[in-house]
């Protein structure tokens, strides 16, 4: 599941060069029950199963003896919510640890044990943590040096200035009668950053009310 993402993104790049490094372990590795057991009933009643803590335990110490310090991050739905700035944040550490279960989530002994933190990436149930443990990765990687080609491609980001990115256009200038904005052409560029302006806040307003609420309140 990993490798396949990580060997099609732009991310591939990033690991070929070196600038970040992946390793995969399987907490399967790391049971010491004959079937490789790494789920089990919850103790208590409650509909689904639970990981076990002891092979995330075992398969955390494994990576923590050669590493350690590593910052260790557990995927789960009752997590809080992963965001933009978490990423910026998490782009300095040097060695993460993204720890993802399927089923209904982990042993809470485990996430007290390991955990530094433990995220979410949005108010919906995945089948299991992996996708998750991709998003972070994707998000956190692109925000170390040489990563991103060009870095500017990080500057005006949606979040990063708390309002939606502006939409943005391509060629052709007239693509089925619907035309980019004519001032887009001209070449002021403060005009263009003023429309841009005026139009990231028009998005923001439409899609994402709570992000413009908190903007106009920060702005005073
Ligand atoms: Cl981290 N795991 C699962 N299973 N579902 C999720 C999630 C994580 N974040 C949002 N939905």
């Amino acid at each position: 599941m990993f490798e396949s993402y990580f060997e099609e993104s732009i991310l591939s790049r990033a690991k070929e060069s070196k600038l970040i490094e992946l390793n995969f372990l399987n907490p399967r590795d790391f049971s010491k029950n004959r079937h490789k057991k790494v789920d089990e009933y919850q103790v208590g009643g409650g509909a689904g199963l639970v990981m076990l803590p002891e092979p995330i335990d075992r398969a955390i110490r494994n990576i923590k003896e050669k590493n350690e310090g590593a910052h260790t991050i557990f995927l789960t739905p009752s997590g809080k919510t992963f965001t933009q700035k978490d990423a910026i944040r998490l782009a300095s550490k040097e060695h993460l640890i993204l720890v993802c279960g399927r089923y209904e989530g982990f042993d809470e002994r485990a996430i007290e044990l390991h955990a530094d933190e433990v995220f979410s990436i949005g108010d919906y149930i995945l089948t299991g943590g992996e996708l998750a443990a991709m998003v972070v990765c994707d998000a956190v990687s692109r925000h170390i040096k040489g990563v991103l080609g060009n870095e500017d491609s990080l500057e005006g980001e949606s979040f990063e200035s708390a309002l939606l990115e502006a939409p943005t256009f391509t060629k052709p200038n007239d693509f089925n009668g619907n035309c980019v904005p004519s001032e887009f052409l001209k070449g002021n560029h403060g005009k263009i950053a003023g429309l841009k302006k005026s139009m990231s806040l028009n998005k923001t307003k439409f899609y994402r009310p709570d992000l413009y609420e908190r903007y106009l309140k920060d702005k005073g």
